[in-house]
Formats: structure tokens, sequence, C-alpha cells
């Protein structure tokens, strides 16, 4: 720089007096001459010293970096470029010299970062210094596999730090290459807080394959990643750990609305709702309104964004409601249908009664062939007790004919039967129809 100022009053003493023209080609000469100086100057960009990468929370690292001591600072426009190399690519500029980064880290973390010059002409760059985290020991195989995961808002509280708490719900299956005694244990990090489950449940051989919180710092409203650490441990061999990151919105089981109710007036359905349990305020709910009756099914689906419904019906027909609901995207990126509120009936005739039907019938005729079995026993008791006696005969040849028949009991026994099951079924089917 001090080069070009004493050529600019070198330039100014010669010439400023005399042409204007010449002094503005001159200035034109002086910018290359500046880009010059930058060109030179690209070689003695220097990179930044001290790189590490540290891991300060579940899927979270810190890049750090010192400016070079040796690199001269007078250019504001120096920035830092830094590149991720893995898991996944990613590159960003920063002016600062740290960095924090929200990335799955059982396949270990690798990054670079040089320094940067940017001038409205071109971008001059110093050589790059890299830093890597290795990946956690264990093959691949001990990690837990399918790890599926779910939050749900669950209550309003007013002593805690949030208005509403939000459990989560994750399962996930055994490592194929997992030892028979290994055992998981699941963490979670939502921003800075970090928890270990408490409630697992387990598989036959005890191990963890799905974990319960009922209550958590996630908070349904946030943007940030929510962070899932499983790792694990066995008397064989090293279980590799496996990070998983959700965003909220799309894990988020919306509740269904509250105080679904129904009123008929004038041939008319008059549907209200609240909103469902959630963080969110009504206006940020869309619904959709099933309304099925006995004559042609489901055929009613609407779509809607109030929370009232006005339905014209017919006379005869029974009414089944049900209402659902998803966050709309003013409010948050929109997720997926909540689950479908309890039906309410309504209409003439109550689908209860035909509820009840079902269940009186099929009583009623087990009933009547309960009776019939047990009027069967008896009988055959009876007929064991007291075999039929003849009636007293006066000749001879008649006592004859009496004494063979009354040899085979047993036959008797069951001719007895035979007519009691006979009779017995011949109710029942006249019961049936
Ligand atoms: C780089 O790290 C070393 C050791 O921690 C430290 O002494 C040195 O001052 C650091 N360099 C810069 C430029 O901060
Ligand atoms: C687990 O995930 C794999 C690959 O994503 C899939 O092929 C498999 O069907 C899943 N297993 C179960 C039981 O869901
Ligand atoms: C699992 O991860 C947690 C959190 O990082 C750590 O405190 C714990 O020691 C780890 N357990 C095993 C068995 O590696």
């Amino acid at each position: 720089m001090l080069r070009i100022h004493g050529m600019e009053g070198l330039i100014h003493r010669q010439y400023f007096a005399t042409m204007v023209p010449v002094l503005l080609i001159l200035m034109g000469a002086l910018a290359t001459l500046q880009a010059d100086v930058l060109s030179h100057q690209k070689f003695l960009l220097l990179p930044p010293v001290n790189f590490t990468i540290k891991a300060i929370g579940l899927a979270q690292v810190l890049l750090h970096w010192d400016p070079n001591p040796h690199q001269e600072q007078r250019h504001a426009d120096l920035v830092y470029h830094v590149k991720i190399n893995a898991p996944q690519e990613d590159e960003y500029d920063t002016k600062t010299t740290e960095s924090k980064h929200v990335s799955p880290l059982h396949e270990g973390f690798a990054a670079s970062v040089r320094t940067i010059l940017k001038s409205n002409r071109s971008d001059w760059a110093s050589s790059w210094v890299s830093a890597e985290l290795k990946a956690p020991p264990g093959s691949s195989g001990t990690s837990v596999m399918n790890l599926t995961c779910t939050t749900n808002t669950v209550t309003r509280s007013h002593t805690h730090l949030r208005p509403y708490q939000v459990s989560l719900h994750c399962t996930w299956l055994v490592g194929k290459d997992a030892p028979e005694d290994t055992q998981y244990f699941l963490y979670y990090r939502f921003g800075v807080w970090t928890e270990e489950c408490q409630e697992y449940s387990r598989d036959a051989l005890n191990r963890n394959t799905a974990c319960w919180f009922p209550r958590t710092f996630i908070n349904s409203k946030g943007f940030e990643q929510l962070a899932v650490h499983i790792n694990g441990s066995s008397k064989h061999a090293a279980i590799k750990p496996f990070d998983q990151l959700f965003t909220p919105h799309a894990i988020d089981q919306v509740n269904p609305p509250m105080n679904v109710s129904v009123e008929i007036k004038n041939n008319s359905l008059y549907i209200q709702w609240e909103k469902p349990l959630s963080a969110f305020p009504g206006h940020c709910f869309n619904y959709e309104l099933k309304i099925c009756n006995t004559k042609n099914g489901c055929a009613q689906m609407e779509k809607l964004i109030t929370n009232k419904f006005i339905s014209k019906i017919d006379d005869v027909s029974t009414y089944s409601i049900q209402v659902r609901a998803a966050v709309s995207s003013p409010c948050r990126m929109s997720g997926s249908w909540g689950k479908w509120s309890q039906p309410i009936y309504a209409g003439k005739e109550r689908k209860p009664w035909v509820e009840w039907h079902l269940i009186v019938l099929p009583t009623a005729v087990c009933f009547v062939l309960l009776i019939f079995s047990l009027i069967c026993r008896v009988c055959h008791l009876w007929t064991r007790l007291f075999p039929p006696v003849p009636a007293p005969k006066s000749n001879i040849e008649d006592l004859l004919v009496v004494s063979e028949y009354e040899k085979p009991s047993n036959e008797t026994k069951i001719e007895v039967v035979q007519c009691v099951e006979e009779v017995g079924f011949e109710v029942t089917e006249n019961s049936m129809f």
C-alpha cells in the first residue's frame, strides 16, 4: 500500500495540473496495480492454526481454530471457509473462529477449514487444514436398526418451564450381530437438554427395544432437530452407538380434537369441537371431518379450517362423526394428520341398539342350547336310574318278549337320548327362525 501511495504522489506531482483524461487512464492503471498486489498476497494468505473438532453433546460437534498468527489481519474481508467432508458434505463461510455442527457421529466426523479473502474480482484462498473425529469402536452390525420415534403433547402444566408437556416414544430392533447379552441405552438431546431413558420395554432376551419418556424438554413448536443416541454394552463385543436426527414436526402425533359434540336441529347435524391439546393456538389447525351413516357408509369427508360444521341429514339413518387435526403451515411445516376422535353417534336409530341386538341374540341362542343340553343330561340320568319298566303282561308269550326287550338296556338309553336330542334340535331351529 505504501508503494501505491508513493506512486500516487508521483503521479499527482507530474500530471495533475495538465490533463484530466490522462489522470483517468492512470486511475484505471492504478486499479490493475492494486489487483496485482492482491494476487501477490494470495501466496501470503495463510491457513488457520490449531483446528480441532470436539464432540460437545449428542450428535453435536464444535469446530474451533485460531487465526494464523503470521497472517496480516488488515483485510476486513478475511473470512473462513468451512467444509464438512463426512458424514455428509456441507460448506459455509464464517467470520468467527468456531462453529457448531449437528450431525450423527457414529460414522465419525471430518472437516477442513481455510482462510479466504473475498474481493469483488475473485476470491483468494489459503491451503486447507483438516481434522477428524474417529468413529466409535464396534462393528456396524452391533448397532440398533430401524429406529423410529414419535412425540405427543400430553398435558398442560402450570408449574413447569414449558406450558405443555411432550412425551417421546422410540422403538428399535436389536443389531443383527449384537451378542445375546447386549444391552442398549437411549439418550435424547433437544437444544441444551439431554436425558437418559428411564422406562424401557424389553425383548425375550431382556434387551431394551423401546423407550418411553412420559415428559421431555422437547418443544413441539421448536425448529431444532431432536437428536437420539443409542449406545450399548456387552461382555463379548464393542457395541457401536447409533445417532439419528428427527425433525419435530415430522414425528409429532397431533392429538384428536377435544369435546366433539353433535346436535340435531331441523334435519341438520350441528357439529362442533375444540382444538386438540397442543401448544399451538386454535388458528394453527386444519381439520378433517368424517361423517358415516348406516345407509351409505362413510360418504362424507370434509377438509375444514373452522371448528364447526353443519350437515343435512335424512330421517332414517344413524350417523357417526369423527374429527382429526393437523397443524397447518403458517404455524409450522405441516405434518401428518393426527388420530381420529372417538366416534359420536346421532340420528334416528341408535347404533348402540344395533350392537345390543348383536349381543342379545347370540346370548339367547346359547342359553336355549344350554337348557336343552341340561335337559338332555337329566334325561340321561333318568334312564340310568330308572330303566324303562315294562307294563305287566298276562300271558307267558308276552313275558318272553318283554324279557328279551329288557336285556339290551344300553340300546334303550341311546334311543331315549336320541329322541331328546332330536327334540332339542328342532326347538333350537325354531327359536332361531
Ligand atoms: C495454538 O495452540 C497452542 C497450544 O494450545 C497455543 O499455545 C497457541 O497459542 C495456539 N495458537 C494460537 C494462534 O492461538
Ligand atoms: C428395517 O429396515 C430395513 C431397511 O430400512 C427394512 O428393509 C426392514 O424391512 C425393516 N424391518 C422391519 C422389521 O421393519
Ligand atoms: C452412552 O452414552 C452416554 C451419553 O453420551 C454416556 O454417558 C454413556 O457412558 C454411554 N454408555 C456406554 C455404555 O457407552
